[in-house]
């Protein structure tokens, strides 16, 4: 299909994350880019004081490891972390991964770039992003939970797609979000569903963000039928 021009950077992209530090880690978070998954207040609730007033972030309460474990959990990149005791900090992933996620966002796992340098926007990990592809989040190209207002359905289970292994698995995936229209993605890819099935592997491909493709995840041009508008994102 032919791309339409790329969207720019919105002006939603710079607050700064929250921030706590113990000796051995910096721990910080985004609210930005957060969707409320709540691995990591489920999964280290004495670090992660959610609704409680006061400083809410403690990583003196874990050890560096497991707070890189509990970020390398978060969907949406809103926990990123540093590395104070000379353990290493996040890397880049071996393999670029987009998980289909039931009734909610596209959450990418690689080395992402996204637009023209969203991909840290917000301070979340540039690995990992959780993307709408529902139409109606407030801060596109990202998730901002609002699927579950809007009633979202769409499957996590896409039907599969024969493809090949791809030769590279991992490197820089570009994905510029098209103004008014799909997710071009260009890089090596494999695309997952919520079961952990492979559904495809490409290099290049336009996925639906406005929610109306009828061939979900992948685009079908509904998007110009639809009127859909992502505000310049
Ligand atoms: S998206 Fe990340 S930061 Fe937000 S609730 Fe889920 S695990 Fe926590
Ligand atoms: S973005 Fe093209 S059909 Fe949804």
């Amino acid at each position: 299909m032919t791309a339409p021009a790329p969207a720019t950077v919105p002006a939603s992209a710079v607050k700064p994350p929250d921030e706590a530090r113990s000796r051995d880690v910096v721990l910080r978070f985004s609210t930005q880019r957060c969707i409320h998954a709540r691995f990591c207040v489920l999964g280290e609730p004495e670090v992660f004081l959610a609704n409680t007033p006061g400083a809410w972030l403690h990583p003196e309460q874990a050890t560096a490891e497991r707070i890189a474990s509990i970020a390398a959990q978060c969907p949406s990149g809103a926990i990123t972390y540093e590395r104070l005791d000379g353990g290493p900090d996040e890397a880049a992933p071996a393999v670029n991964v987009v998980r289909i996620r039931e009734n909610g966002p596209l959450a990418f796992v690689a080395t992402l770039k996204i637009g023209n340098g969203m991909e840290a926007a917000g301070g979340g990990s540039p690995f990992r992003a959780t993307l709408c592809r529902c139409g109606a989040s407030q801060n596109k190209p990202f998730c901002d939970g609002s699927h579950t207002a809007a009633g979202f359905v769409a499957s996590g289970e896409p039907a599969t797609r024969e493809s090949q292994p791809l030769a590279q698995r991992g490197g820089v995936l570009e994905v510029a979000p098209q103004r008014n229209g799909p997710l071009q993605v260009t890089g090596p890819l494999e695309l997952c569903a919520g079961t952990g099935r492979t559904i495809d592997r490409v290099e290049q491909t336009w996925l639906c963000r406005c929610g109306q493709s009828g061939n979900k995840p992948y685009c079908d041009g509904s998007h110009a039928r639809a009127g859909f508008s992502a505000d310049g994102a």
